[in-house]
């Protein structure tokens, strides 16, 4: 029966190891997709996502494999990012899985993130194929990285494939071997229905598109199916699978990995990690589902026009219901007028967001800077957790701020190893401990502040590392530090958005940066501005704006009204992106100047 030749298996690796050009070689290996229609990264299809080159959302495509032994085999594979923001999705696309492909690149071995996603998938006992990428480069060094993969992760390399991705060298080889080695699901296509939605999306004309991976059961159009958790029922519309257009099928059943819509369109009835049964015959128990994601940092997402407020919640929900983990309610700022506080996984997802919402529904938004969430102790004893700086009480009635550190685990050569300490020492990084992977290579293991990744960490490491380190990091705990809100005051007005925590040591110093920065972006107006950063009433930095002297209008003669209107017209587009704060305007920049101190 089918579900003895079905076989749903993840890659999981490091970014830029190889993933998506592996699936694109799968993809073509089995005529999936005709070689004309081939293009790279198929499974990328966010725009986003292909200029990048990152993979962001899971994606689940069915190939058919016809093997050596003659049986034509269904496989349904699903591409996972590689990214530390999004171990989320990865853990969300391994539970609909049975076994997965760790690639690992030849020329880089094991890094801090395939060791994160390579957990989770040992944690769901999912069968774990080691895939050596990229031998077809002369620095590969394909016995080292088994070694690496046999020592650090513990996984038997006895069967690992080595494959170039880019060439195709190995990919068939692969494939036997997910055939030989990747169970079979194992559902009762008897039981009622019972499939668990890993993914959704909205369709203007469809309504919500529900990713499922079927374990037990039938789903056909005209079944009503009830969604265990919202408890809401909906009759099938249609059912079928992504190849990696959508394929309408009659049916799907278990061990099948594929779409349902139901004409559903209240989007707050449909979360992923739910469970749908049928309505009649319902399952008994839903599925585990998955543990909610907790933000790590939150930002104020503001439409540069106040009247696309509504705009923006309409384009949050439906792209919450694509991104759980994406979190926001509605915020007010003297400064920027009516936004929303959004909590994000990290930074590359917070810029996600942003550019998914300014590209898929074309708004315009001012994001301020973002901030961890401090546990703030009060005088009359109780606490309260403060997300946005401008929130913070006054100093008089604090008692103590706590804040987040996370252990930070940070894989570099051993040339490296003393700059990125230093790197961390600055940053109040505590040393924890350093575990040698091999001759050439180091885990480096702090307790970091989380607010201290944030302010440019990362792209910190890159570069001085040239690109060798990796980092991955996690909650620990919450720690008592002595912290100070900093306001900007524009003008004399303090401007909320601008305000930020800081750690008293570096106040004064990241002030004076950040009003200098301040200065250069803010654009000149025909008076002067003073620019002040202050805690409290104390003044800790300044600078000034000066005045421009000629207005750009008055040049240009009343005789040629045309060319008047468009300079008018080209001045009011550079605005686009500002906000009119009392009467000096802010452009965007301005509000991440904060993360861009050294
Ligand atoms: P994310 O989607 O961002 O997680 O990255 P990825 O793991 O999907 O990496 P991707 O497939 O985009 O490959 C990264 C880079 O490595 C690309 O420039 C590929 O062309 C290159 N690459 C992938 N496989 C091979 C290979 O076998 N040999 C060589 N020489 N280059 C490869």
């Amino acid at each position: 029966e089918k579900q003895r030749r079905t076989r749903n298996f993840a890659i999981v690796a490091h970014i830029d190891h190889g993933k998506s050009t592996l699936a694109d070689r799968i993809l073509e290996l089995t005529d999936t997709v005709a070689k004309r229609d081939m293009q790279d990264q198929i499974l990328d299809n966010m725009d986003l996502e292909r200029e990048r080159g990152i993979t962001i959302k899971l994606n689940a495509v069915e190939l058919t494999y016809h093997a050596k032994d003659g049986v034509d085999y269904v496989f349904h594979l699903i591409d996972t990012p590689g990214h530390v923001d999004f171990s989320y999705e990865v853990s969300r696309s391994l539970a609909a899985c049975e076994g997965a492909l760790l690639v690992v690149d030849a020329t880089q071995g094991v890094q801090a993130q395939t060791l994160a996603n390579v957990y989770l998938a040992i944690d769901d006992d999912l069968e774990i194929i080691p895939v050596i990428n990229k031998i077809d480069l002369p620095s590969a060094e394909p016995e080292k990285t088994k070694k690496e993969i046999e020592d650090v992760i513990g996984l038997d390399t006895s069967d690992a494939v080595e494959i170039s991705a880019k060439s195709g060298f190995g990919v068939e080889d692969l494939l036997e071997e997910i055939v030989q080695k990747i169970p079979a699901p194992k559902g009762d296509i008897e039981a009622p229905l019972k499939a668990l939605v890993f993914d959704s999306i909205y369709d203007d004309y469809r309504g919500v598109v529900l990713s499922v991976r079927l374990y037990d059961g039938v789903v056909k159009p005209g079944d009503k199916i009830r969604l265990m958790n919202s408890g809401s029922e909906y009759e099938v519309t249609e059912v079928g699978v992504n190849s990696p257009k959508p394929l309408q099928r009659t049916y799907l059943m278990a061990g099948d990995v594929g779409y349902i819509t139901a004409s559903i369109k209240d989007i707050t009835k449909t979360r992923v990690g739910d469970t749908v049964t049928d309505a009649d015959h319902p399952t008994e128990k839903a599925l585990p589902g998955y543990r909610e994601m907790i933000p790590m940092v939150y930002a104020g997402l503001y439409p540069t026009d106040n009247a696309k407020f509504d705009d923006l919640r309409e384009a949050l929900e439906k792209l919450k219901l694509n991104d759980a983990s994406l979190e926001f309610e509605p915020e007010s700022s003297e400064a920027l007028g009516f936004g929303f506080r959004c909590g994000f996984l990290g930074l590359l997802h917070m810029d996600v967001v942003q550019e998914r919402l300014e590209r898929e529904f074309g708004l315009d938004l001012i994001t301020t800077a973002p901030s961890v969430t401090y546990h703030v102790d009060l005088n009359d004893g109780s606490t309260i957790e403060v997300e946005n700086p401008s929130e913070m009480p006054d100093v008089s009635s604090i008692k103590d701020i706590k804040e987040p550190f996370v252990k930070a685990s940070i894989m570099v050569p051993n040339d490296y190893v003393g700059a990125v300490m230093e790197m961390c020492q600055d940053r109040r990084g505590q040393f924890v401990t350093m575990e040698y992977l091999d001759d050439a290579r180091v885990n480096v293991i702090y307790q970091m502040p989380l607010s201290e990744i944030i302010f440019n960490f990362f792209d910190k490491l890159k570069s001085s590392t040239h690109g060798y380190a990796s980092l991955d990091y996690e909650l620990s705990e919450y720690r008592q530090s002595d912290l100070v809100k900093v306001d900007i005051l524009l003008n004399g007005d303090k401007v909320d958005a601008l305000s930020f925590i800081s750690h008293k040591q570096f106040a004064a110093g990241r002030s004076r940066e950040i009003v200098k920065k301040l200065k250069g972006i803010i654009p000149r107006q025909n008076f002067e501005i003073p620019i002040q950063a202050a805690i409290g009433a104390t003044i800790i930095a300044r600078t000034n704006i000066k005045a421009y002297r000629k207005d750009v209008t008055s040049r240009i003669h009343t005789g040629d009204p045309d060319r008047r209107a468009k300079l008018l017209e080209k001045q009011k587009r550079g605005k686009k992106r500002m906000k009119a704060v009392g009467k000096v305007d802010i452009p965007q920049e301005a509000f991440m100047a904060v993360l861009q101190t050294d």
